[in-house]
Parts: structure tokens; sequence; C-alpha cells
């Protein structure tokens, strides 16, 4: 339980999905056979209300999962056994090893990137971030070098699921909360105008984040006009301007990316 309460203190504010905490030892997580068997239980008895990539439908989406609420394997096994009491989930009668299988699929599915195989050649992926073609690392940050305008991806693939890490990427304006990333246009009494991402804003101020990374406190009083943007200001066009090869590459460099305690690896001292 202090494990758990401690990576709650460890998250980012802005984080807006449930954390995947506590993986367990049992030989099923991370075994592609069990994995494999688990997708067509999962097909069969759960896919009808969870959605086939776990998008949700009847059932909550499984993969994008409200903030505050950590699943663990344990906890997984226990609604596939039990059900969930009360809502619309029914239990299963099915045995142990079915079950760990089960459990298997969705920890490949919604626990963290880095915990899964994953296919691709991340050192081509490196590429692709850093790179002018994508200007990804122009918004983002990693392990200190790169931007500021967009979240830090230091820990992108120890935190977040595979899927959600490509949705941001193809699809960033699928999830339509951005809070602490809202794109704004400000445009000052003064003429002024400033264009980033809104860290902070209430009725009197507002923090904002441009592209150079500099952050700029602005008094709402001293503001003419504030657009803010619908979606991500995340470009909308990565879907099509990444080859399938690239995204795939992109996606394990971003998977690899996990953020150890200091010192405690060699790679810390280069
Ligand atoms: C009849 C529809 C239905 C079916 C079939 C179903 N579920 Fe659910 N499931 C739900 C609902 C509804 C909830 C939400 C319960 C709640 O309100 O907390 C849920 C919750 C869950 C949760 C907990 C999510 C969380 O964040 O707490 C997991 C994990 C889960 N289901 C996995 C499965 C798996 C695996 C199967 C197949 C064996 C399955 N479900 C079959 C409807 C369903
Ligand atoms: C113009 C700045 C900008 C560029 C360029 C950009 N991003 Fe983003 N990115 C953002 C902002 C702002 C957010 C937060 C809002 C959101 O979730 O869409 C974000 C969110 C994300 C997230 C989700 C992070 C989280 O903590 O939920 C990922 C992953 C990501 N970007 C990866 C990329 C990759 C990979 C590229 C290059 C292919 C890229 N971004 C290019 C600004 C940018």
């Amino acid at each position: 339980m202090r494990f758990a309460v401690f990576l709650f203190l460890a998250l980012p504010v802005a984080a807006q999905h449930g954390q995947y905490v506590g993986g367990s030892r049992h030989p099923s997580i991370g075994n592609p056979e069990a994995i494999a068997a688990g997708a067509k239980l999962y097909a069969t008895s759960c896919a009808g209300c969870h959605g086939p990539d776990g998008s949700g439908g009847r059932g909550p989406n499984l993969v994008r999962r409200s903030l505050w609420h950590p699943l663990s394997d344990e906890n997984i096994f226990s609604a596939i056994r039990n059900g969930v009491p009360g809502a619309d989930m029914p239990p299963t009668k099915l045995p142990d090893d079915q079950t760990w299988q089960l459990v298997a699929f969705l920890h490949a599915l919604i626990g963290p990137a880095s915990e899964n195989a994953i296919p691709g050649d991340a050192a081509a992926g490196e590429q692709v971030f850093w790179g002018s073609k994508t200007g990804c690392s122009e918004c983002h940050a990693i392990a200190g070098r790169g931007g500021r305008m967009g979240p830090d991806l230091t820990n992108v693939g120890g935190s977040h699921p595979l899927a959600l890490i490509k949705e941001s990427i193809v699809e960033p304006s699928k999830d339509l909360t951005f809070l602490g990333n809202e794109g704004v246009t400000v445009t000052m009494k003064n003429g002024q105008v400033l264009r980033g991402v809104a860290r902070n804003r209430d009725n009197y101020s507002m923090q904002v984040v441009d592209r150079k990374g500099d952050l700029h406190m602005i008094p709402m009083m001293n503001v003419k006009e504030l657009g803010i943007k619908d979606g991500s200001p995340m470009p909308g066009d990565y879907g099509k301007r990444l080859s399938p090869l690239e995204l795939r590459d992109l996606l394990a460099y971003l998977a690899h990316q996990v953020s150890r305690p200091q010192g405690n690896s060699p790679q810390d001292k280069n």
C-alpha cells in the first residue's frame, strides 16, 4: 500500500490517466503465448463490453482510465474472477490459468509500454524523435534535453501504455481534456501577441510557455483577447506524415524511456 501512495505523490499534476501499479510476478505476465491465449479469451468474453482494443463501449475504457484509479494485476484478476459488484460487470467461472492469461493480455494492453516486448528499432526511432522532420523535440524534453512546451517524456514508457502513446501522436485531439496543456493565442493590450501552452489559468493570471520554452506570467488585466484552441496543441497530421515504419520505430524509442533513480545505472554516468 505504501508503494501505491508513493506513486501518487510522484505523479505529475497534469497526468490524465489512471496509473498501472505493481506488476505481479506471475509467469503468465509478459509471456507471449499467455498473452496470445488471453487475447482470444478477451475477444470472446470481454470485447463486447470493453471494445476490441479496450477503448470501451458498454463497459469503461480500460486503456484511458481516470486519474486516481490505479490498477494492478491482482485487481484485474479479482475483477475478472468476481466481477464488479454493483456494476454491470459479471463474474467469470474461468480456471486460474485462463484468468491469468487474461490478466497477461490486459497487462500488455494497459500496463506501461516499457514492460512489454515492442517491435521496432529504437535507435532509428531516436532519429525520428530528434530530427527536424517531426520536430518532436522542439516541444518535448527527454532527460533534460529538448523543448518545454509539451509534457516531459523522460518517463513516458514507464508511465503510459503503448496504445496511449500511439494515440497521443496519431490522434492527439481524441481526448478532449487539455487542462494544463491548452493551446492559446494571447493578444495583449499593448499589441504583443503570444502563442503557446497555458500551464495555469484563472480569472486573474495565466502562465504561458511559448514555443521557445520561455515562461510568461501574464496578469489577465493586460490581456485584450484570449484564444483557446479546441484540440491539442500538437500538430494533428503525424498520422499522415510518419510512415508506418517511422511510427513503429518512434514508438519503440518512446517505450524505452523510463526514468531510473539517479546514480543506479551505468548509463547515468555519460
Ligand atoms: C456486461 C459487460 C461487461 C463484460 C462482459 C466485462 N466487463 Fe469489465 N467492466 C464492466 C463495467 C460496467 C465495469 C465498471 C465497473 C465500475 O463501475 O467500476 C468493468 C470494469 C472492469 C475492470 C476494472 C476497470 C477499472 O479501472 O477499475 C476491468 C479490469 C475489467 N472490467 C476487465 C474485464 C475483462 C478482462 C472482461 C472479460 C473477462 C470483462 N471486463 C468483461 C463491464 C463488463
Ligand atoms: C508544437 C509542439 C509539439 C510538437 C511538435 C509535438 N508535441 Fe507532443 N505534445 C504537445 C503538447 C502541448 C502535449 C500535451 C497535450 C496533449 O496531450 O495533446 C503533447 C502530448 C504528447 C504526448 C502525451 C504525453 C502525456 O504525458 O500524456 C506524447 C506521447 C507526445 N506528445 C509525443 C510527441 C511526439 C512523438 C512528437 C513528434 C512526432 C510530438 N509529440 C510533437 C506538444 C507538441
